[in-house]
């Protein structure tokens, strides 16, 4: 379970707030989206859950513990998978797996099944003796997803991950987004599409220039309003009605 209460963010070089005292909670055992245009938050609430970046108020807890003083065990709770699958270009896919089961002390025997269910089921198994430099974006991305689950996190966090996913990859991803969650892994994702937070997650927030601007389940959103019934409308609405500085 991750907690932010009034957390804030500004970034030096910038006069506007990235984050502005926002408010989340993201249960275990569900897939929340966290749902927003570009530039609307999304990375920066992320970088902060992942110790990546620190507030510059508020509070964050990951499975109560609370960072920055306990940003060690917090991190050791968390797969993350980021937007940009920029890796270690001369590192063999292998190489950088094993490399981040010893950061997380995955034993042998775990790291060594783990790799060869998550590698099958993302059809990468094949490249992994290869140099990540010569991996195709989606591929990266797929290690990525990959090496993210290798410690079986508590939190899995992933920024963007469908982007640049073929459809098979996208349908196999969101199929272990909701196994994840059905274990009990509280699993956080961002998407800046509407139709992607509809089809995939049980809870979503949605963030307009940093401010949090709905939280709830899909049903709660339907409810809310809109102008022609469908969520994308209803999406424009929220974005459109302000929040955070024109
Ligand atoms: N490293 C950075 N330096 C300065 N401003 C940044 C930086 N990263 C993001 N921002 C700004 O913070 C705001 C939120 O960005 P971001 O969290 O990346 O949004 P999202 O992931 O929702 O697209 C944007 O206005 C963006 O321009
Ligand atoms: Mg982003």
């Amino acid at each position: 379970m991750i907690t932010l209460q009034g957390v804030s963010k500004t970034y030096s070089k910038n006069k506007t707030k990235a984050l502005d005292s926002i408010n989340l909670t993201i249960p275990d055992g569900s897939i929340f989206g966290f749902l927003g245009p570009n530039g609307a938050g999304k990375t920066t609430t992320i970088k902060l859950i992942t110790g990546a970046l620190e507030t510059d108020g508020g509070t964050i807890s990951v499975d109560g513990l609370e960072l920055p003083a306990r940003a060690l065990e917090a991190k050791a709770r968390i797969g993350y998978v980021p937007d940009n699958p920029e890796l270690f270009a001369r590192l063999k896919g292998i190489e950088f797996l094993n490399f981040i089961a010893d950061l997380y002390g995955v034993d042998r025997d775990a790291r060594r099944q783990r790799i060869e269910t998550y590698a099958r089921r993302f059809e990468i198994a094949d490249v992994l003796s290869s140099r990540i430099g010569s991996y195709s974006r989606g591929m990266k991305q797929k290690l990525l997803v990959c090496a993210s689950l290798l410690p079986e996190p508590s939190n899995w966090i992933l920024d963007e991950p469908l982007v640049g996913l073929d459809p098979q990859a996208a349908f196999n991803l969101k199929a272990l987004m909701r196994e994840r969650a059905r274990a009990g892994t509280c699993v956080f994702f961002s998407t800046h599409v509407m139709e992607v937070a509809e089809k995939v997650c049980d809870r979503l927030a949605i963030i307009n220039k940093g401010k949090i601007m709905f939280t709830g389940t899909l049903d709660e959103l339907k409810e809310l309003r809109g102008k022609d019934g469908s969520l994308e409308s209803l999406f424009l609405e929220l974005v459109e009605s302000g929040g955070g500085e024109a």
